[in-house]
């Protein structure tokens, strides 16, 4: 397994010298960069034996088995956050493909489905799982969406999609499950010591994009009392939906997109727009503090003066990985001299979006100091080995 997971290490090195930004990694959706990640991937897959397709989206399917086995899935994303690290979603494919190496002429009791998804962060267009769900035949979000620069999604879809103008669910009808193997992105694993870990639910969250408008004006002359300052609501709103998710205790809440304009250092900003990202295991409290929030930004405008838009971007519920499925993983490991425990997962998957229609379990990879979203991420050969060494024994095994 090392020599195989040696070859997964390198390969995710080489995956991220696919990137729009040359000194760092960013790989986004519908990009040159996205395509070229893909045809490395592709290129592994079909060293592996596998047939491979590239979908309606621009997801890879890489496939071996005759379809006459029960299907099991393993898939993770391909695209990243913008300056992200090496390993996340990228490791998870990367696991797939070696388990197809090391399962290549063996008799596996299950046929395997390696799925690279297209778009999982939404890091372009403001989408979410957008290639898990297309993979799936659900029907496209709106392609006029535009990114930052104004492009479309329409546009992106032409570059990265396979043209095919109908959706069509890549789902196989043999499946039986959907397997992730993902970076744990959070810092349990490392302190407690295990290299390996099995993720018993995944956290929903919801995404807020909220606009202000207030009114643009000279800095020097328009006094304090009577202005309509739209960064000053927004920086309230951001600091307010902090506290809020502080009061919860287990919630978590981020503002990661600012936008201000005209942006002119001598003018009083006229817009503002804000991302907020609300997490929380519990669906019902989490839509509490989604409420809350949304009372807050309509107090902090109505006192400032200013218009406030709030578009829901997604709001996803937790979901729960397959308990059977995370003890078969488990014995694995135990089968291996490991004995992972169990977690929830902070961050979403795509395995949020199969679990409607498959069940779907998770393994964590210990990843140093808990860093994620970050070029400073990084895992070992040696637990990248043992997570293939599970993977290919819940794969080949009944
Ligand atoms: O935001 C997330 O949890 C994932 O990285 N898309
Ligand atoms: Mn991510
Ligand atoms: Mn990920």
């Amino acid at each position: 397994m090392s020599a195989a997971a040696a070859r997964a290490m390198a390969r995710a090195d080489e995956l991220a010298g696919c990137t729009e930004r040359p000194g760092e990694i960013t790989r986004r959706y519908g990009t040159p960069a996205l395509i070229a990640a893909r045809d490395l991937l592709e290129a592994w897959m079909l060293e592996a034996g596998m047939r491979t397709r590239v979908d309606r989206a621009g997801n890879l399917i890489g496939t071996l088995g005759a379809g006459d086995r029960p299907g099991i899935l393993i898939g993770s994303h391909f695209d990243t956050v913008v300056d992200a690290g090496r390993y996340d979603g990228t490791l998870g494919i990367l696991l797939g493909i070696g388990c197809g190496e090391e399962l290549a002429g063996a008799e596996p009791a299950h046929d395997l489905t390696v799925v690279a998804f297209c778009d999982e962060e939404g890091a372009r267009f403001p989408t979410d799982y957008f290639g898990s769900r297309a993979f799936l035949g659900r029907p496209l979000p709106d392609v006029a969406m535009t990114d930052a620069e104004g492009a479309t999604l329409a546009s992106a879809i032409e570059l990265a999609g396979n043209g095919a103008a109908e959706p069509g669910s890549g789902l196989p009808a043999s499946a039986v499950a959907y397997l992730e193997a993902h970076i744990e992105q959070g810092p349990v694993l490392e302190a407690a010591g295990h290299p390996l870990g099995i993720v018993t639910s995944i956290t929903g969250g919801a995404k807020l994009m909220v606009a202000l408008r207030g009114t643009a004006g000279h800095a020097g002359t328009v006094p304090m009392g009577l202005r309509r300052d739209a960064f000053s609501a927004a920086a309230e709103i951001a600091l307010a939906a902090e506290a809020l998710a502080r009061d919860d205790g287990e919630a978590v809440a981020t503002v990661g997109q600012v936008a201000v304009s005209p942006g002119a250092a001598n003018v009083i900003p006229g817009r503002a727009a804000i991302s907020i990202d609300l997490r929380h295991q519990d669906d019902d409290r989490r839509a509490g503090l989604l409420a809350r929030v949304r009372q807050m930004i309509a107090e902090v405008a109505d006192r400032r003066g200013v218009d406030a838009a709030v578009e829901v971007i997604h709001d996803e519920r937790s979901v729960r990985c397959d308990p059977a499925l995370g003890e078969r993983m488990r014995a694995a490991a135990r089968a291996i001299g490991l004995d992972p425990p169990s977690l929830p997962s902070g961050a979403g998957h795509d395995a949020v979006i199969l679990s409607d229609h498959v069940p779907v379990a998770m393994l964590f990879v210990r990843c140093a100091g808990g860093i994620s979203h970050n070029p400073a991420e990084s895992v070992t050969t040696a637990d990248v080995a043992a997570a293939l060494a599970v993977l290919t024994a819940v794969v080949g095994g009944e």
